[in-house]
């Protein structure tokens, strides 16, 4: 896994259709993050070194207090130290462990497999890893478990499912389902950077052997080699392959609200009536249209309701992070095929 499978990669993406194209929101990060995933140092992924990383999920420090320039040249002249100021005396410790408590009790109410069975992984030396019970965790890792507490409270996960995830960012999702079910089957698909680095993170975090990289999928012409229970990794303009596939779940997370209307709808296209489940974490408004980082045509929750036509919305609610309501009005919902 090397800079030529990226530039691999790279080379089919630019041959891929419109349609399975960052749109607007994503071209904006497009160079950076590539002019990044170019030189990038593994061992430092997720220590706060890559700041832009944290856009697709790579966010794992304590604090991300971003200064200008201006202020970090009057700080350090002036050598002055800001004061650590928290309601009630609040450390970073009393948070994480309220968090992990939070997460702890949402996982019992919700009857889902216990936090305190898996660990996160340490590659690339993530911030704010702190320890219960001899197992390590992060707040970044413990969001993507509420998530999963959420879906599961309806979709009963078992262990035998065949998951989709279009938009998987850092593969954290990925690792929080695959810890707590081992023979669980997820494919992943995304623009050809971020599944670059999802897909070496991964390898880190769950063993190479679980994981299909894009230097083997990416020749795929159909699903045929397609083993239950490991994680595969796509280009986003492979989606097509859903074609031939019936599977158990859809998730996508903060990931259609950065696209456009007409490039969902396309995906969907390849994932309605395939899927028995859908999971959606979006802005209930849509992303913001002016900016450097914008859509041209935010996607609400209305929008979704009239995408998912054969699907029935079972449940929505505000969504929150582990420490807090997730800023930006996010909501997550689970969506069940109307019939079986
Ligand atoms: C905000 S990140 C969310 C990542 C992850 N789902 C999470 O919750 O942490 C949005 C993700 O959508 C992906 N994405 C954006 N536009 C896309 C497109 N046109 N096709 C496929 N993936 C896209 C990005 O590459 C990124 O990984």
């Amino acid at each position: 896994m090397g800079k030529q499978d990226l530039l691999d990669l790279l080379r089919e993406y630019r041959n891929a259709s419109e349609e399975f194209q960052a749109t607007s929101y994503w071209k904006a990060y497009e160079k950076e993050i590539l002019k990044i995933v170019s030189k990038i140092d593994f061992n430092y992924l997720r220590s706060g070194r890559y700041p832009r990383l944290a856009s697709f999920g790579f966010a794992d420090g304590i604090y991300s207090r971003r200064y200008t320039p201006w202020k970090k040249a009057v700080l350090k002249i002036f050598r002055i130290k800001e004061p650590q100021v928290t309601p009630y005396y609040l450390t970073p410790e009393d948070m994480q462990e309220m968090a992990f408590h939070h997460c702890q009790l949402v996982g019992r109410l919700n009857d889902a497999k216990s936090l305190e069975d898996i660990s996160v992984s340490t590659f690339g030396s993530p911030g704010g890893v702190f320890t219960v019970n001899n197992n390590q965790y992060t707040v970044s890792f413990l969001n993507y478990y509420l998530r999963y507490c959420f879906a599961h409270r309806h979709i009963k996960f078992t262990g035998k499912e065949v998951i989709v995830e279009i938009g998987s960012g850092s593969g954290y999702q990925v690792e929080i389902l695959k810890k707590l079910y081992p023979e669980i089957t997820i494919i992943c698909f995304d623009l050809p950077a971020q599944i670059y680095l999802c897909e070496r993170y991964l390898s880190e975090a769950l063993g190479n052997d679980e994981v299909v990289k894009t230097n083997v999928t990416l020749e795929w012409r159909d699903l045929s080699l397609l083993e239950k229970g490991k994680v595969y990794c796509f280009g986003c303009w492979q989606v097509p392959l859903l074609n031939e596939l019936e599977f158990d779940v859809f998730w996508n997370a903060a990931s259609f609200g950065e696209m456009e209307p007409d490039v969902v709808n396309n995906y969907l296209g390849y994932v309605k009536n395939r899927a028995k489940w859908i999971y959606l974490l979006q802005k209930r408004h849509g992303q913001k249209t002016t900016g450097r980082v914008h859509v041209k045509q935010p996607i609400t929750l209305a929008h979704y309701r009239a995408m998912l036509n054969g699907y029935r919305l079972i449940e929505e609610q505000s969504a929150f992070s582990s420490i807090n309501k997730m800023r930006g009005d996010y909501f997550e919902g689970i969506w069940r095929r109307e019939y079986v």
